[in-house]
């Protein structure tokens, strides 16, 4: 891996490593251009010839005698406005005197092993320094006085760069950073589809789809959270390319967990730019002199294996490089959790019924939900009141914590520590601290509202107050639910210039008390929520390595959230339980062979009242917790491959193979039963050639199942009325709608 500089007319920049190559180079106007980024090219010693400039009439100029020269048609890396290219600029300072044309240029660069981590933001990182190699570029405008650093950090083993930026104002006056996003890249052909992950609670991350055409596709969140509606990513993919195996695919996924928008614009030449960052429609900063802003950071991926070999570098770099905690590269405890077991309606003899069920039946960790706190009964009161719920654990939850550690499991507990009930004590002693408009009456959201954490005490007050929970329990489990957006964004604290800054502030609060947390109780595995999959992001999975994927636990409808969710994040990172029929989601019976078929794909766990359930499942369940015990390191941490996507029919089938290639796991499901139905064969991926697998009882070798095929159709689905009759198919698991089937392939 290297940053190599070609020291020519235009210094030239290449960062490769045997997968990428990522060229950039000082302009002639001395700003930075894009000449390339996409599979690994040879180095040479000029790249000058890869340079498009065209003349086009009516186009402005940056030199009189140069009319090739011209902002408008050339591939920026961070543009500017005012300057000729008519497209969106990647940032935008307003001057004292009101102008908005930047023009910062090129002053020096720095290349060196390793990466420092942004402060009070989640951020890549390396424990070796020889994982990342960083290029920093400085910028400066002596017009207006400021400087950008553009950074890069390119990965040792990934086909992965990250990036961000850096401002600093050099000047004697207050500067208005009125938009800052992480980078722009600009590909010079807008031959590509673009994929991204939309939804709403309980519908999260289902993959839309498009050709890119002229004009602008903005997705965007101003909620206050990266939010359900939007997942902070995008894919671009070759556009004639029909599976999810070949050709370029590119992917940036934004490590914030705030507002946000993710920009892609054609223009009237057929470039495309992409861009992401923090939403400019709700920002402004102040930037006082010698005060610095970073912005977030953004992760870019690219494959020339589709759009599955993008997923497995996004899933290997994020599982390397963004994931921090202990949990790293681990394996995650099965949980049983009581929510849709229970919901508020509890007492310590129930919770303490349901944990030695969950321990027999082989659970490791037991997740206590809402309604342990203040006075929660219902969802009306106590967000913020964090100590026992007394009157539904008299004993206190510290001691209910020991019963749980004496029967032998982990303990894990629910907060949702960025809100506030009314009825609460909280609110009666700090009624201040809620987030509300002056002269405004406040919208509702679930009966609570939202704490102010651009205001560090209200910080300290929930860290001291969750602490002597997790201490008291010995906690080894925290979900950190989120389930209200923000409405009349305002801050009290926050002067009149200073309320553009309120949303980006609030998202740093929140990671102020993530960094506090996980610093001071490294043990304890956090899970983020919000309303399930509401802020499945990045910036959450720097601290909490896994996220509560989704409210809708139906296993035909987790088919494609689980699907889309694993286009960019890493199995180990979805959260997925077993839960009851009929479904609380949307009534429909599933099969408990279906519901852990689906489940396993992800943390695993159950959310169901396991102490109502027949001896049959229950021996069902112990079989299930077995299997998955000696298969979840190959299904968390093996190369996941989508096969039948669940957007495009009735069937649904990926598989995850070991890095070894010796062990793999097929999982196909099939959503409606079809009678004699056809043949359904489907090419395997990533097995060896040369190993003889074994399925079930029969051997094939690995350039078989990748070439010929393997036929998935289960054989007795719809054309079964003989086996029916003789009694060998007697249930619905694998017969009728809903069914599903793993195929363990193992190398002889
Ligand atoms: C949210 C979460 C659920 C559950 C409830 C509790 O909806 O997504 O999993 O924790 O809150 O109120």
């Amino acid at each position: 891996m290297s940053i190599f500089v070609n020291n020519n007319k235009n210094l030239e920049f290449h960062l490769t490593n045997n997968k990428i190559s990522y060229i950039i180079t000082v302009l002639k106007n001395n700003q930075i251009g894009n000449i390339y980024f996409g599979k690994a090219i040879k180095h040479r010693e000029s790249f000058d010839h890869l340079m498009i400039n065209r003349c086009c009439v009516l186009a402005p100029y940056n030199f009189e005698d140069d009319m090739d020269f011209s902002l408008e048609t050339t591939r920026c890396e961070y543009p500017v406005f005012g300057k000729g290219d008519y497209r969106k600029e990647a940032f935008n300072i307003k001057d004292e005197n009101g102008s908005t044309v930047n023009y910062p240029t090129f002053v020096s660069y720095s290349i060196y092993k390793g990466k420092e981590e942004y402060s009070k933001l989640p951020s890549t990182y390396c424990e070796n320094e020889e994982d990342i190699t960083t290029l920093e570029i400085l910028l400066e405008d002596k017009v207006q006085k400021y400087q950008i650093i553009l950074k890069y950090h390119l990965f040792e083993n990934y086909g992965s760069i990250s990036r961000s930026s850096k401002f600093i104002n050099l000047s004697k006056h207050k500067l208005e950073l009125n938009k800052a996003l992480s980078f722009n890249l600009d590909f010079d052909s807008n031959n590509f589809n673009l994929l991204t992950l939309d939804g709403a609670w309980t519908r999260e991350r289902h993959i839309n789809e498009r050709a890119l055409l002229p004009g602008i596709i903005q997705i965007e969140s101003l909620r206050g959270a990266s939010s359900a509606n939007h997942n902070p990513s995008l894919i671009l993919k070759d556009k004639n390319t029909l599976d999810e195996n070949t050709n370029d695919a590119y992917g940036f996924s934004l490590i914030y967990s705030g507002n946000f928008e993710a920009n892609v614009q054609v223009d009237t030449y057929n470039t495309t730019r992409v861009q992401m960052g923090i939403n400019s429609s709700t920002f402004k900063w102040i930037l006082s002199p010698n005060e610095t802003f970073q912005t977030p950071e953004a992760l870019i991926c690219f494959s020339n294996n589709g759009i599955n070999g993008l997923s497995n570098t996004f899933h290997r770099t994020i599982e390397n490089h963004i994931i921090k905690s202990k949990y790293k590269n681990k394996v995650r405890p099965i949980l049983l959790n009581n929510w849709e077991a229970t919901y508020f309606n509890f007492t310590e003899d129930k919770l303490l019924q349901l944990a030695s069920k969950a321990k027999e039946v082989g659970v490791e960790l037991f997740v206590l939900d809402d309604g342990w706190f203040g006075e929660r009964n219902d969802d009306t009161s106590s967000l913020g009141d964090w100590y026992t719920n007394t009157s539904k654990l008299p004993n206190g939850i510290g001691e209910l914590a020991k019963k749980i550690k004496d029967i032998g499991l982990k303990f894990g507990l629910w907060f949702e520590p960025e809100m506030i009930n009314i009825k609460s004590k909280l609110y009666k002693e700090n009624p201040n601290w809620v987030i509300s408009t002056p002269n405004r009456e406040s919208c509702f959201g679930r009966n609570q509202f939202v704490l102010d954490f651009t205001n560090d005490e209200v910080v300290e007050y929930i860290y001291s107050k969750m602490s002597i929970i997790i201490s008291d329990t010995k906690l080894d489990y925290i979900k950190w639910d989120m389930n209200r957006n923000i409405t009349e964004p305002f801050s009290n604290l926050l002067s009149k210039d200073q309320q553009g800054e309120f949303f980006h502030r609030y998202i740093l609060g929140v990671y102020k008390l993530y960094e506090k947390l996980t610093k001071e109780f490294p043990n304890v595995l956090f899970e983020s929520c919000a309303s399930g999959g509401g802020r499945f992001d990045l910036g959450m999975m720097y601290y909490a390595p896994q996220a509560w994927c989704s409210d809708d636990t139906d296993a035909i409808e987790r088919l494609k959230i689980q699907y889309g969710t694993s286009l960019v994040y890493p199995i180990s990172t979805i959260g997925s339980h077993v839960s009851a029929i009929p479904n609380h989601q949307v009534g429909r019976n599933t099969s408990l062979k279906f519901r852990s078929d689906v489940a396993y794909f992800g943390t695993f766990g159950y959310e169901l009242d396991i102490t109502t359930m027949s001896n049959e499942e229950i021996e069902k369940i112990k079989d299930d917790i077995k299997f998955f015990k000696e298969y979840r390191e190959l299904i968390q941490f093996g190369d996941f491959v989508r096969l039948e996507s669940p957007f495009k029919g009735n069937t649904c089938s990926w598989m995850v193979i070991s890095k070894d290639k010796k062990t793999a796991i097929l999982a196909y499901y099939k959503i409606l039963a079809t009678a004699n139905p056809p043949l359904n064969k489907i090419k395997l991926k990533g097995l060896d050639n040369n190993l003889l697998y074994k399925i079930e009882n029969n051997h094939f070798y690995g350039d078989e199942l990748m070439n010929v095929g393997f036929n998935l159709e289960i054989p007795f689905n719809g054309t079964a009325r003989s086996e029916y009759y003789k009694g060998k198919i007697t249930t619905g698991t694998d017969f009728g709608d809903f069914t599903s089937q793993l195929y363990i392939i193992k190398a002889e």
